[in-house]
């Protein structure tokens, strides 16, 4: 059922590779709430994935951007303008990527030119589509920015390795943009800390499966997914959360805030 509740905005969605991802299912949505969007991925994404399905379902345009590149983005956030016909109402960074999670580094022995990659890839890209953002003027006020986060930046889960560092520094870069472009256009920027959910980059770390049923049976209402998180991200666009930014918020059906439970204590078996 649709609301209308991003009528008449304009924004850019990155991270569509393929139906699991929660940008494509955040871009369908945006679609039927009545926006008009740009959709975004890196160059290589575009042609292993299938983005192409899904620009034609929302009728959007695609434009490639590698989310490390500056000159990429600075190509992104202006023509996104142009095609849409003025400044934006909402970004969504949904982009992450360890090339040590990859290729099964632990963590006291990460390959540090790969750990420099997560953090470019999974972290600095979100300062870098900001500054992008705030120096070509892209940005409407009231906008709003959503990047997409894990819980891995606040307690260790040991699979996560760096990743863990690249979503503390994302939800950083939040607060310090969040302060500078609030101040500026009254742009709000958030993270969603997502509850772990099936998709090319969730099933990459090792344990997934296991960790997955871990936090549906710690959460009192089960895993959010990926379509959770997209109603979510849309409300965030929507002009009634006007006043909610610089916020890590958690959208993980009560995990982060469970000690233990009955579910848990039965699996111990005592
Ligand atoms: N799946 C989970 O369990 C989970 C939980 C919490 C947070 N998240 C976060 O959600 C976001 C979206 O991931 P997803 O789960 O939908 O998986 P996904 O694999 O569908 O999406 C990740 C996207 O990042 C893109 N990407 C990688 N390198 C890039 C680059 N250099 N430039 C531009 N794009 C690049 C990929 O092409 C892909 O589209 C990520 O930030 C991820 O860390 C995922």
């Amino acid at each position: 059922m649709s609301y209308g509740l991003l009528k008449g905005k304009k924004g850019i969605i990155s991270g569509a590779l393929d139906e699991n991802s929660i940008a494509w299912k955040t871009a369908l949505k945006a679609h039927e709430e009545g926006a008009s969007i740009v959709l975004t991925n890196a160059p290589i994404a575009m042609r292993m994935g299938k983005i192409n399905e899904l620009a034609e379902k929302v009728n959007a345009e695609i434009i490639p951007a590698d989310a490390t590149s500056v000159e990429d983005l600075e190509s992104l956030f202006s023509k996104s303008t142009e095609v849409l016909g003025g400044q934006l109402d909402f970004v969504l960074h949904s982009i992450g990527m360890s090339p040590n999670i990859r290729k099964g580094k632990e963590y006291g022995d990460l390959n540090y030119d790969w750990y420099m990659k997560s953090l470019d890839i999974s972290a600095l890209s979100f300062h870098k589509f900001m500054q992008v953002a705030e120096k070509l003027d892209s940005l409407n006020e009231w906008a709003s920015i959503v990047g997409l986060s894990y819980i891995a930046a606040q307690r260790t889960y040991p699979f996560y390795t760096d990743m863990a560092d690249a979503k503390a520094v994302l939800e950083s870069i939040a607060r310090g943009f969040g302060y500078r472009l609030g101040k500026a256009k009254n742009v709000r920027v958030n993270t969603i800390s997502q509850s772990p959910t099936p998709t090319t980059a969730g099933s990459g770390i090792g344990g997934f499966d296991s960790f997955f049923d871990f936090a549906e049976k710690m959460s009192p209402l089960g895993n959010a997914t990926g379509e959770d998180c997209a109603n979510y991200i849309i409300s965030l666009f929507s002009d009634f959360t006007k006043m909610v930014t610089m916020q890590n918020l958690y959208h993980d059906g009560g995990y982060s805030s469970t000690g233990i439970s009955e579910e848990i204590i039965e699996m111990m078996g005592k």
